[in-house]
């Protein structure tokens, strides 16, 4: 078995061959990966890969979340943002939603031939779908009383076509009360960059507020719903675990303009608007209009997790603003100690709004009235994102305990701050250890070059203890050095890398890349996992690469070791920094079946004898997945987005080989061999 093996298409064949102008060369190298079937080790937590996600790169408002209107309830500092106006048009501010107070009064412009006519842009355009239905929806008022008509419609400004309309429709308005209306438009063509307008009355003032228009197929078809496309892009990587909603959004710029979860609950009319600080954390990419409306909240979230069959992860602020944001300018960081009683009360009452009984506490009888009586089983709750040192810990040591004293069966996540290697991290990793911590949050964006150093991360249990909290890696991507974008390259070390986080199952427990999102005309930050634009989306070789370990994550770690070329079996042979081969295995108990992942990051194919210890005999058929990330600069783009993806097979286990099997694993790639016992 250990013996080099050389088979060329034999110079005897060439011999008889007449022609034979590149003879096929195949080298078997003599790598063995030793699988142990006998003795399954850890639990491979369900929650082990997951979603993390964060308003950044328009992930929430015109991504995710299906509303197409920008600004639609006028409450941006500019509050005619995102919306054209023409004739007799006014702002007013005492309308029917006191967080929102903000509406638009359409008046007559006192000239037949003149229009009084407000028009949305939608997030870089409306995306609408030819034959696709469109719910529109405002609320109106005649404030003189009696009767008015609206007339609403699509448009395409930029055609040549004699009618700029797409599709349209009218809306009777009626009596000084605010009351909302809606209509359906069906656009007769797809159109990326729509455009809506709302034509004021040409003889009665109307009052107009929260316009909005969603496309009628939502994902599972809420009416305050997610974009289909995206929302499947999620289920169908079957996440253990959703992370929401950050991320650096978590903290704010200042505390005034943290992430807070109880403005972003109730009816979605009066969820104050928050400013959004991917608006402005990078001026080279500067987005003046990112907002967040809370349209997307932490209902919506909890619900989305329970549809896409993951455990929810909210993570709360620990009375800090960003520290990064705040190093030079520290009146703003955090809140004082004495202060800390609203961040314990949002951590308890968040607990009750996912958990609680309507009958006893008024944040679950909210989750009632939002339409889910029950509970949304809440188990794991994160506080503070990459916050370092005292500042942070003195913080937490008040926040955690109180938590715990309430909700002693949720379990706690600590930061361990931006980095993974350095004092703050150390030092972060001892203050969650001493204030037992359930897991601590690592986040790494980082190099290929430095990848390659950390495939056996989390092999150190000097570091890692044994009793200590257990790891989430929170937020990770590879980029190759000064190419922080999509590509193959990046995936295939994040691939090798989750071998590591595989074969440690009994110490990470979860693992989720970031970011989520990415709208290709309002994006701060790459790499990011799906790509989207106003009608498509592309799931990237870095979803893939998450999809493929999810999707095939097994029950239980069985002990795996590879011996190169006849060298001593390890968990990892290669040395650090170094390409080659990486190979992890686990159990799936529900399925019986044996599913290996292999990951072969040098420029040739490598074979490898995958023996199966503890097995009588295999099945005759394995199913091989591979994903080929061997064209470097390759990924998938919305317009292309098929371009690298998983492809499956089978292949025959020899009649002789009742316990092995020979694999060939493709140059730069990441493979899975699925297979099941026969006895
Ligand atoms: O994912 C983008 C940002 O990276 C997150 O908001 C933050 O937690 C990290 O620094």
């Amino acid at each position: 078995m250990f013996r080099k093996q050389l088979l060329a298409c034999a110079s005897l064949m060439l011999m008889a061959a007449p022609v034979a102008a590149n003879p096929v060369v195949v080298v078997t190298d003599n790598n063995v990966i030793t699988v142990d079937a006998k003795k399954p080790g850890a639990d491979v937590q369900p929650t082990m890969y997951g979603i993390f996600f964060e308003d950044i790169n328009y992930a929430a408002d015109g991504g995710l979340y299906a509303e197409l209107l920008i600004n639609r309830s006028f409450e941006f500092p500019n509050p005619f943002a995102g919306w054209d106006i023409s004739g007799k048009v006014s702002l007013k501010n005492d309308g029917p939603f006191d967080r929102n107070p903000h509406y638009v009064r359409l008046a007559p412009s006192g000239h037949s031939d003149k229009h009084t006519m407000i028009e949305n842009h939608g997030f870089f355009g409306i995306g609408v779908k030819g034959g696709e239905e469109y719910r529109f929806s405002l609320w109106a008022r005649v404030p003189d009383g009696g009767n008015a008509k609206l007339w609403i419609d699509l448009v395409d400004n930029a055609t040549m076509d004699e009618d700029q309309k797409l599709g349209n429709a009218g809306v009777d308005i009626s009596g000084k009360e605010w009351k909302k209306y809606t209509a359906i438009l069906k656009p007769k063509r797809t159109f990326a960059k729509a455009h809506l307008r709302v034509w004021g009355d040409g003889k009665v003032t109307t009052d107009v507020e929260h316009i909005s228009l969603f496309p009628v197929k939502t994902y599972r078809g809420h009416e305050n719903g997610m974009r289909q496309d995206l929302a499947q892009a999620l289920e169908d990587l079957r996440p253990g675990v959703f992370r929401f909603p950050g991320g650096c959004i978590v903290e704010g710029t200042d505390l005034e303009t943290r992430y807070q979860w109880k403005n972003t609950v109730g009816p979605v009319e009066n969820r104050p608007l928050n400013e959004n600080r991917w608006h402005y954390t990078f001026t080279q990419r500067y987005f003046p209009n990112y907002f967040q409306s809370y349209g997307l909240g932490f209902f919506e979230y909890f619900q989305l997790s329970e549809e896409i069959g993951a455990e929810p992860l909210p993570v709360l602020n620990v009375g800090m603003a960003c520290q990064f944001q705040n190093n030079k300018d520290a009146a703003h960081a955090p809140c004082t100690k004495e202060g800390l009683q609203q961040f314990i009360d949002d951590c308890i009452d968040l607990i009750e709004f996912a958990n609680g009984d309507p009958a006893k506490n008024q944040w679950a009888k909210l989750r009632a009235d939002m339409g889910h009586p029950a509970p949304f089983n809440l188990k794991f709750l994160g506080i503070g994102n990459e916050q370092w040192e005292a500042p942070y810990f003195d913080r937490l040591a008040i926040i955690a305990p109180e938590v715990r004293k309430a909700h002693p069966e949720i379990k706690i996540i600590g930061t361990s701050g931006p980095n993974a290697e350095d004092q703050h991290f150390y030092n972060g990793w001892k203050a969650m250890t001493e204030l037992k911590a359930d897991l601590v949050d690592e986040h790494f964006y980082r190099s290929i070059e430095w990848y390659k150093k950390q495939m056996n991360r989390y092999d150190d249990r000097k570091f890692y203890t044994k009793k200590g909290p257990r790891v989430f890696a929170g937020e990770y991507a590879c980029h190759d050095s000064g190419k922080k974008w999509n590509h193959s390259a990046a995936s295939l070390y994040e691939a090798a890398f989750m071998i590591n986080i595989e074969r440690n199952a009994d110490l990470v427990h979860m693992a989720t890349y970031a970011p989520l999102f990415a709208h290709v005309e309002g994006w701060q930050w790459r790499p990011d996992a799906i790509w989207f634009d106003n009608l498509k989306s592309a799931r990237t070789t870095a979803y893939h690469v998450q999809a493929l370990y999810a999707q095939n994550k097994g029950t239980n770690v069985l002990p795996t070791t590879l011996s190169i070329n006849g060298g001593k079996p390890s968990v990892n042979p290669v040395p650090s920094g170094e390409d080659g081969l990486f190979a992890s295995a686990v159990l799936d108990k529900n399925t019986n079946e044996i599913i290996i992942k292999a990951v072969n990051t040098r420029e040739s194919a490598q074979t490898a004898n995958i023996y199966v210890k503890g097995v009588k005999k295999l099945a005759p058929k394995a199913t091989v997945i591979t994903l080929d990330l061997s064209d470097y600069d390759a990924d998938n783009t919305p317009d292309d987005p098929e371009r690298v993806k998983p492809v499956t097979t089978t292949m025959p286990v020899a009649a002789d080989k009742v316990t092995s099997f020979e694999v060939t694993v493709p140059a730069r790639s990441f493979c899975i061999y699925k297979i099941q016992r026969a006895e």
